[in-house]
């Protein structure tokens, strides 16, 4: 019945508008798999939501398949490649954070719900609406031409919120059929207010966990406290010694490879302050009534070009309820340092441990363990790519957009540079309101119907860029 009533509206060379329940029904299904890649046991829904995936990309007219990893599965898709068109290709992911602290959700985060204008559950902008905005402005400019004006791969892994272990060693291995001529990826954000944005550099992360041992077991702490270390008080101490009092990093060479904003990103970022409110945004956004950091930048360049040193979590000695007088045998802290080009994340890394290893005391052993790290990331908003995008990105938003410098980090996209070549435009569809990563992680539905909208326009400003670079 639909399916005739789609075919005489393209005789007639028209299609109908699209039903925003269909799209919001896709969305709710691909949201209710708890694929969370950080716990193990949830393997079976990553699974299980790749499946879904290769599903839906057949059902639209690609060709679909699954690749395993010793990971998560990697899903694949292409349209039929035709030599004379353009390759775009449209990274996503379909893994997502832990849902935790579960008490703080207003409703379950895998049961999605709609409501005032937004999907609310985890997932929802980070990233599952974003990559299905593009699966469905695929799907729709399949529908309306039969054809695609390029070529496109969809590449869709589920390892990205634990720095895609397994990802750099399957584009190695399969570099010939992700050929492509750029890379489109919508996993960042809208400016604050919601203003769309083309985001031409990510921050680089690097992560390491430093655990601080001393006694042979938990230690009375009337009996020892006075003569022996006290492990949790010295990563305080190793945590405070990170910053100095102008909130500037004190790790010897942390900055020295720090690129300073050329003239024409200080304009883009007073433009940008100008049309979000700047500072009042951030504070409501974030729920605080001060923003801090280092001197001497503004917070827009504080979050988009200067790296920082973030404590993630920390622990040791007694957790529950009332006092314990112990003196616990080690604590642990939890770090990441968000870094700017040129700054190496190995190098980052080597010279923490150098220096927190210089302000550990005696009596105790401290010890160091990395984690991931991806490098920083930028692209040339003024490239005939980044044009094309930001066409697509007015045309289906109805305003210029903004250039953004945003603080996240997606660590594949220096690897996709390394070995594919090619660049990658970040068209971020996320509300700056989405609560990624938190309770309550929703996108508002304008923005992703707003976004398969995009996806189709950027189909054809893309088609028609000069492949000369
Ligand atoms: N989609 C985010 C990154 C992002 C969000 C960038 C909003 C800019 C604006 C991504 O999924 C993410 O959270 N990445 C992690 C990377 C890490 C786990 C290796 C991050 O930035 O913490
Ligand atoms: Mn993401």
């Amino acid at each position: 019945m639909i399916a005739g009533r789609r075919r005489s509206a393209r005789v007639a060379g028209m299609t109908p508008p699209l039903d925003p329940a269909l799209p919001l029904e896709d969305l709710k299904a691909f949201l209710r798999f708890p694929s969370i890649s950080t716990q193990l046991e949830h393997a079976p829904d990553l699974d299980s939501c790749a499946e879904w995936l290769r599903e839906k990309l057949t059902a639209i007219g690609l060709t679909a398949t699954i690749h395993t990893t010793p990971g998560s599965p990697v899903v694949v898709a292409h349209s039929p490649r035709d030599p004379a068109k353009r390759t775009v290709l449209i990274y996503g992911h379909y893994d997502v954070q832990p849902a935790e602290p579960l008490g703080s959700w207003t409703t379950p985060p895998f049961e999605p719900r709609v409501e005032e204008g937004r999907v609310y559950a985890r997932g929802a902008a980070d990233n599952k609406g974003q990559i299905l905005a593009h699966i469905l402005g695929v799907a729709e400019t399949l529908r309306e031409h039969g054809e695609l004006p390029v070529n496109v791969i969809f590449l869709i892994e589920g390892e990205e919120e634990i720095g895609s272990p397994n990802l750099t060693e399957f584009l190695r291995e399969h570099r010939d059929e992700l050929a492509c001529d750029l890379v489109a990826i919508s996993d960042t954000a809208m400016a604050p207010g919601n203003k769309p944005a083309l985001t031409y550099a990510l921050r680089g992360v690097a992560a390491m966990e430093l655990i601080v041992r001393g006694p042979a077991r938990d230690l009375h702490s009337g009996l020892f406290g006075g003569a022996v270390a006290n492990p949790a008080a010295i990563v305080g101490r190793l945590i405070a010694s990170l910053h100095d009092d102008d909130g500037r990093v004190r790790i010897p060479g942390f900055y020295d490879a720090v690129r300073l904003l050329a003239p024409w990103e200080r304009e883009a970022a007073a433009d940008l302050e100008a049309a979000t409110g700047g500072d009042d945004s951030i504070r409501e956004l974030a729920g605080v009534t001060e923003l801090v950091g280092e001197k001497g930048f503004t917070t827009t360049e504080r979050i988009g070009a200067r790296p920082t040193a973030e404590v993630n979590g920390i622990g040791g000695g007694y957790q529950g309820a009332g006092t314990k007088t112990v003196l616990p045998r080690e604590a642990f802290a939890k770090l990441t340092f968000r870094l700017v080009a040129d700054q190496d994340p190995a190098v980052i890394l080597a010279a923490a441990e150098e220096y927190l290893r210089r302000q550990t005391p005696p009596g105790v052993l401290l010890e160091i363990v990395t984690g991931h790290s991806g490098a920083s990331y930028q692209s040339d908003p003024n490239s005939p790519d980044g044009l094309a995008a930001r066409k697509a990105l007015a045309g289906a938003f109805g305003t210029e957009p903004l250039l953004l410098r945003d603080g996240g980090s997606i660590p594949i996209l220096a690897t996709l540079k390394e070995i594919l070549g090619v660049d990658s435009y970040l068209l971020g569809l996320a509300n700056p309101d989405s609560r990624i990563h938190s309770p309550d992680e929703n996108m508002l539905v304008e923005n992703f119907l707003g976004g398969i909208r995009m996806s189709r326009l950027l189909l054809h400003e893309l088609a028609g860029t000069s492949s000369t670079r």
